[in-house]
């Protein structure tokens, strides 16, 4: 893990994680995730990386696959295991970059940006080879991220606003160009005070991954722009990635 306490070992983070993160749990969302999923996996067991509260891992076990995951909070698996359907679901909690938990997998995924919450080039690389080892032969990798949002920042700056509303209020700080860090500040404004909540993340680019996927014994077989499989170009904010055993 990073240097820094990650905010969802907060438990106060991890009961309103959900709630937060409303948009994602929408079925226009997180159908067509779940569809690509499950056909990546061709049936196998899956092995969710980070897999939080179970936004992911719950709906697609219950389309009938063998679901694992690991997570380093235990308040964040604590919300999933108050969930109906949680008790088919084998989570360790530990860290994504060295924990082992099976072997054999068809498919490992990592989503909603979450490795950039590795914070070293060589804790992203052992979330690589750590999923590598973790998966049958021909088995796949898939990422979600966003796209390093750095051609929009002005010469000169370092703040990106992403979010400004009423109560809310977002924006990511680029701190460390050279370990290629930023922390993404979160605004809760409420009537009589406001919450922050902040994570500190490691930007990556796609090429970065490909060759991380590389050493991992891995090759690109498919990049989109999106879940639904949008083709990825020049100014996709975010790509989805999948890497298979070679
Ligand atoms: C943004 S949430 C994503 C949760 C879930 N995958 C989803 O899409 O809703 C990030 C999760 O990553 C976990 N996490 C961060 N760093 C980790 C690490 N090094 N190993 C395991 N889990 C980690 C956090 O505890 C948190 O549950």
């Amino acid at each position: 893990m990073g240097d820094y306490p990650d905010q969802h070992l907060d438990p106060v983070v991890a009961a309103t994680y959900d709630d937060r993160e409303a948009d994602r749990f929408d079925p226009a969302h997180l159908d067509p995730c779940l569809n690509l999923l499950a056909e990546l996996a061709e049936d196998g067991p899956v092995l969710e990386l980070a897999i939080g509260t179970g936004r992911v891992a719950l709906p697609l076990q219950a389309r009938g696959l063998e679901v694992h995951g690991i997570d380093a909070s235990q308040p964040m698996v604590d919300q999933m295991l108050a969930k109906p359907g949680a008790d088919r679901i084998a989570v360790t909690i530990g860290d994504m970059t060295t924990t082992v938990v099976g072997s054999g997998f068809s498919l490992a995924y990592l989503v909603f940006n979450t490795i950039g919450n590795v914070t070293s080039q060589d804790g992203q690389l052992a979330c690589f080879t750590n999923a590598r080892a973790q998966l049958a032969a021909g088995g796949r990798f898939l990422i979600e991220v966003g796209v390093p949002k750095l051609a929009s920042l002005a010469p000169g700056e370092r703040i990106r606003v992403f979010a400004h509303e009423e109560s809310y209020v977002g924006f990511d700080e680029y701190t460390d160009p050279v370990n290629q860090l930023f922390w993404s500040h979160h605004w809760l404004i409420g009537r009589d005070e406001a919450k922050r909540v902040s994570g500190q993340f490691r930007w990556v680019w796609p090429s970065e991954l490909d060759l991380m996927a590389r050493l991992a014994g891995m090759e690109l077989e498919h990049r989109w722009a999106d879940w639904n499989r949008s083709p990825f170009a020049a100014e996709s904010p975010a790509h989805v990635s999948v890497w298979r055993v070679v």
